[in-house]
Order: structure tokens, then sequence, then C-alpha cells
């Protein structure tokens, strides 16, 4: 996938020396004194967003084995701190440890297929003093000849420019945003903060075929669920009272009972950016369900397929009744 992954050479796997420079270079902590250095380089750093806890700027990596380990390109999130005492420092520094160790979680737990879908975490120091701010390092989402925004504005440009989705295109949509919930159940792990402003899509839209990928960043309030192996049971579950519309989460077998998945709301805004003349909603919702069982290999229980097929039967008569 990328450099850092290339097997090491022979030689160097025979000699008693130190270990391959890639895998120190991975390894090599950063400073939350060298996050802020680079936060507040203003020949090399630029502003790139802004959220609930903190600011991001993207920076240039000077340093060779920072940069390849990380690329060219680093994003720098500095947790807001504006007039706060030291014991809420002390809590700011608490908050962006758990986003850390959240965020490797899931980049630990995912295997390649799913790693795409993330930003790479670099590994951090805490040790610093918390009035020093704090600070997370991660690699920036991109890829060459496709554009990268925020969900809501591509949501935005969809609405502005009017331009029609073809159903075909739809249907990869939903199914590949079904395959990153997957993942996150594969990790046990839930991510608890969907949202328009950290779902990010990459698309080379206005051209055709439409190349579009998703992303997922901001790990600040996720959670592990459970060991990393852990056994699921065999069927996807949903926590929505209406059954069709809700986001497919997780159980776990030893069977607590808890169905472990995102909040229904995630999925709303799609069925609201793909729905048409062609496309239901419970359309949509069934093909997030599949993109998610195939990735898990969880079963979709037959009460949400009756729901499914009933909701189909009302959404069709609706749009029968109004033409
Ligand atoms: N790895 C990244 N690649 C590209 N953009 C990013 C990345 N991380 C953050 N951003 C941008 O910065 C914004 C704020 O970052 P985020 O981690 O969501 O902070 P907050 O916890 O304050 O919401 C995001 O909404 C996004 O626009
Ligand atoms: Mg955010």
């Amino acid at each position: 996938m990328h450099k850092r992954d290339a097997t090491p050479s022979l030689i160097r796997l025979d000699s008693s020396g130190p270990p391959p420079a890639q895998q120190q270079r991975t390894e090599r902590k950063i400073s939350q004194e060298l996050a802020k250095e680079w936060f507040r380089d203003e020949v090399h750093s630029k502003e790139l967003g802004a959220g609930g806890y903190g600011e991001t700027r993207t920076y240039e990596v000077q340093d060779a084995e920072y940069r390849a380990a990380l690329g060219p390109v680093v994003v720098v999130k500095h947790f807001n701190d504006d007039g706060y005492d030291d014991d809420e420092m002390l809590l700011i520094r608490e908050l962006a440890r758990r986003e850390h160790d959240a965020h490797h979680a899931a980049w630990k737990r995912m295997p390649s297929d799913c790693r795409q879908y993330l930003a790479q975490p670099a590994t951090m120091s805490f040790e610093d003093d918390p009035n020093v701010g704090s600070y997370l390092v991660q690699t920036l989402v991109g890829e060459e000849g496709l554009a990268t925004m925020s969900w809501g504005k591509f949501d935005e440009m969809l609405a502005t420019t009017g331009a029609q989705l073809d159903r075909a295109d739809k249907v990869w949509i939903a199914q590949s945003f079904g395959d990153m919930l997957g993942c996150i159940a594969n990790a046990r792990m839930v991510h608890k903060d969907f949202n328009t402003e950290n779902v990010l899509v990459l698309t080379n839209f206005g051209e055709k075929p439409l190349r579009f990928e998703w992303r997922l960043i901001d790990w600040g309030i996720a959670e592990v669920r459970g060991q990393a192996d852990e056994v699921l049971d065999p069927e996807l579950c949903s926590d929505d009272l209406y059954g069709w519309e809700g986001a497919p989460g997780f159980r776990f077998a030893r069977g607590e009972g808890t169905c472990h998945g995102e909040k229904p709301g995630v999925v709303r805004t799609l069925y609201l950016m793909l729905r048409g003349s062609d496309v239901l909603d419970a359309d949509v919702a069934q093909w997030i369900r599949e993109g998610f069982a195939a990735k898990t290999g969880l079963r979709i229980p037959p009460s949400l397929a009756d729901a499914h097929r009933e909701r189909r039967k009302a959404e069709d008569a609706a749009r029968a009744a109004r033409a």
C-alpha cells in the first residue's frame, strides 16, 4: 500500500545492526512541543478546518524521516484552549489522548481494505506540560486526481448544481457507506460522531465515470466495545424504532443484547442525498445494509427484510397516489 509496508531487504534481515530505518521512522513519536511548532509554522502550515473541539492546519513536513512515515503533508489538530486554567488544560490533554488512543485502536484493528477509509494517526507523546497545549497529527486525507471535501459540501454541491447521480452510482455510494460501517463493526468499535463534517468525500464529480470514495475522520468520542476478535451474533441489528431505517450495527455473541452502532441520523442524511424518482429511502437503507453485511459476514435478520418490504410498499403506494 505505502512505502512503509515494504519488506525490508534480505541484507537488512541478515545483519545484526539496527532495525530497518523505515521501521524506526513510523515508531518515532511526535511530542506536543513539536506538533505545536508545526501548527505555528507560518511558512509551512495553512488553515484547513475547524470543528467542535479544535482547529486544524495542514503542515508541509520538512523532516525527512517524518515525511517518509507520514507523507509530504500532514494535518495538525490543536484542541481549543483559549483562556483555560491549568486544570482545564489537563482535561483537554486527556481528550486529546482519548482521541489518539481510539484512532490508533481503529487503525490497528483494521486491515488495509478498511484503513483506506481513515487518515493514519501519528504516534504522539503526551509527557509534555499540558500548558503547552494539546495537539494531534495525522495524514492528510486525499487522493491524486480527486477533490477532497466534507460530506456536507458535497451535498450542497449536488443541491446547488441540481446534478443527478446515476442509479448505479447511488448503489455504489450507499453500499460503500455500508462497507465503511462494516469496517467499524469488524473493529468492534463505534465512532459515535458521524456527521457531515467528519465524513469526507473524495470525488471527480463532474467527470464521467464518477469516482466517489468515503473517508472518516475525528475519532474524538469513538469507543472500543470489545476484544478485537470477539465473536459476534451472526445477525446484524438496528437500534431504531421503525426497523427499516436505522444504521446497521452488531451484537456480541455473549448476548448482553446491546446493539452497537451509529445513530439513525447518520443514514438519514444519505437517504436525503440519494432519494429520487428512481430511488426510495428504503432502497438506500437496503444498499447500506448489503454493504455492511458483505463486509461483516453478518446476516440481515428476516424482521428487517420484512420491515424493508413493508416500507417499499408504503413508499410505492404514496408515489402512485401522488402521480
Ligand atoms: N486527516 C484529515 N484530512 C483532511 N481534513 C481533515 C483531516 N482531519 C481534519 N480535517 C478537517 O478539519 C476539520 C476539523 O477536524 P476534526 O478532527 O473533525 O476536529 P473537531 O474534533 O474539532 O471536530 C474537519 O471537519 C475537516 O474539515
Ligand atoms: Mg469534527
